[in-house]
């Protein structure tokens, strides 16, 4: 049986008294028997404060970003190190943001990856097609692509260690969410071009739905069989859309 785990990506949003105001009202809005696992994703300034304010709670830290070099002189880089030295367990790699601001190649989604176990992390990759590739039918074709950069450098067991997060381009930040059911042919896309490597990985990799998931959608799509929780930007950043997605989550 998989967990759900609910992710926010708080993006390059706030300040230190908005952080601080965030995350004391996301702690304080859990009972600690949640069903779903509550995971947050600060930009890198605030990551310590975050860390000290989850001390002693079940809510986990995660990175947005992480370069894939170990150490050394790659100005304004953060390495896997660095990010677990101040308490992160995850680090999300390969945000379609990234993919096309910061032109992140797929060989480069899978460097940071590799860097990100490497340094004791456990990613989520974040995968997904844009409008145009979906429209000419390329869903598949694109998301096995992504996938395979990171299946050629870490292999199926380097993908067992790690989270999917599968974020349809046109649904990110836009209000446009994927319907339950196109959400779920491509989770379960995702689920059996992992099982046709590995049954068991499979079966136990957690697959995460993001873009314009919300308190109001969230339940239809955390109910699909495939759908293991939510990658949550926008909604994240308020503590009450946020807690009642970990709440919908429960409830399945
Ligand atoms: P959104 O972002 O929830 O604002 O659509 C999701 C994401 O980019 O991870």
């Amino acid at each position: 049986m998989r967990k759900c785990l609910i992710a926010g990506n708080w993006k390059m949003n706030g300040s230190a008294a908005f952080t601080d105001e965030l995350i004391t009202a996301i702690v304080a809005g859990l009972s600690g028997r949640e069903a779903a696992e509550v995971l947050v994703c600060p930009p890198f300034p605030y990551l310590p404060a975050v860390a000290a304010k989850l001390s002693g709670t079940a809510v986990l830290l995660g990175a947005q970003n992480v370069s894939q070099h170990p150490t050394g002189a790659y100005t304004g880089e953060i390495a896997a190190d660095m990010l677990k030295d101040v308490g992160c367990e995850y680090v999300i790699v390969g945000h379609s943001e990234r993919r096309a601001m910061l032109g992140e190649s797929n060989e480069i989604v899978a460097g940071k990856f590799a860097a990100a176990q490497k340094g004791g992390l456990k990613p989520i990759l974040c995968v997904g097609e844009t409008l145009e590739q979906r429209e000419a039918d390329r869903t598949e074709q694109v998301i096995g692509e992504q996938l395979q950069a990171v299946l050629e450098s870490s292999g199926i067991a380097g993908l067992g260690g790690a989270v999917i997060a599968y974020e349809p381009v046109w649904a990110i930040g836009t209000g446009r969410t994927a319907t339950p059911d196109q959400a779920e042919q491509v989770h379960r896309y995702i689920r059996e071009l992992l099982a046709a490597k590995d049954k068991s990985v499979a079966s136990k990799t957690q697959i995460l739905y993001g873009g314009s998931m919300k308190g109001n959608n969230a339940a239809g799509l955390l109910d699909m069989p495939d759908i293991d929780g939510g990658l949550i930007g926008g909604a994240s950043l308020k503590a009450d859309e946020f807690l009642s997605i970990v709440a919908a989550a429960a409830s399945n």
